[in-house]
């Protein structure tokens, strides 16, 4: 069953980490991980699985901006009201826009259960901003997590993807169905399409990702970090060979 997000608020909405309703956990080894993947992958369901099991947070950038979208329009700032204009329509946000964002929750990033970056970086500017960073935290990360899958099965992967509107749990129509059609199992809330699951804006996100992001993967596989991981299968299956892969020293 698709599970509740935890509300993460310091990383949601930017407020200080005495706020974090994730208390973290003094873990023996606080992973520090960036998950990598086209659009629809199933890195978001792969982060909640590792989140779980491995302790770290599980910070999206997407779900930052999907945050803001429910926020009443007077307090969207205009960065952030041009950033749900660019997510709409499958582009990506620009990088100032964005790096400020994770600059201003630092706190996460400094967080001592660890962290899993999902969806940030995107482009080599954010990666060097990133690692610049991490830097000035004294901080390294363990992993690059690429997941790779054909396009066919990742563009049924989003297709069939339904969300709640209320929680935020992820559903698939088929792989991953809630008990009652379009009603969420977690809290009855309305499931929902993602406004960028729409055909256009899922063409737009396959091109900016692969001329944004892919480039990403020979720029961490330079720096000894990248672990890549087919993506075929049951999510469980697929963790099993990310636990593999955490374990490989290269
Ligand atoms: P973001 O939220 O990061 O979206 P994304 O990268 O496009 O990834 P998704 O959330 O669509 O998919 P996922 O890989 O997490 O798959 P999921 O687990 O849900 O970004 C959205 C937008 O925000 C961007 O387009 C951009 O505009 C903006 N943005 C965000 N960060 C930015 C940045 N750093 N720079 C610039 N702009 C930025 O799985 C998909 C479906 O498949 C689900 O229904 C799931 O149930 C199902 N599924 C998962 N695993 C399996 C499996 N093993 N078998 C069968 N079904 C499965």
């Amino acid at each position: 069953m698709s599970k509740q997000k935890n509300h993460r608020e310091p990383w949601l909405k930017g407020t200080t980490a005495e706020h974090c309703d994730v208390a973290p956990q003094a873990v023996q080894h606080p992973y520090r991980l960036v998950l990598l993947g086209a659009p629809g992958v199933g890195k978001g369901t792969q982060a909640e699985l590792i989140s779980e099991r491995l302790g770290a947070c599980h910070l999206s950038t997407g779900d930052i901006f999907r945050a803001a979208k429910n926020l009443n329009p007077c307090d969207r700032t205009p960065a952030i009201e041009a950033a749900l204009g660019y997510m709409k329509r499958g582009e990506l946000v620009p990088d100032e826009t964005v790096i400020n964002i994770v600059r201003e929750r630092l706190d996460c990033v400094r967080c001592r259960g660890g962290f899993l970056l999902d969806g940030f970086p995107r482009t080599v500017p954010q990666a060097e901003a990133l690692g610049q960073l991490l830097i000035s935290e004294n901080l390294k990360l363990d992993a690059v997590l690429s997941y790779d899958l054909p396009i066919e099965q990742i563009v049924s992967r989003l297709s069939g993807r339904r969300t709640c509107a209320t929680c935020k749990a992820v559903f698939h129509v088929t792989t991953l169905p809630p008990k009652m059609e379009g009603v969420c199992d977690n809290c009855g809330g309305k499931l929902i399409i993602r406004e960028d699951d729409r055909p256009e804006a899922i063409r737009a996100r396959m091109e900016a990702y692969e001329r944004s992001t892919a480039p990403l993967i020979e720029y961490y596989r330079h720096k000894g970090l990248l672990r890549s991981i087919p993506a075929h299968g049951t999510p469980e299956e697929i963790y099993e060979r990310t636990a593999v892969a955490l374990a490989r020293k290269h």
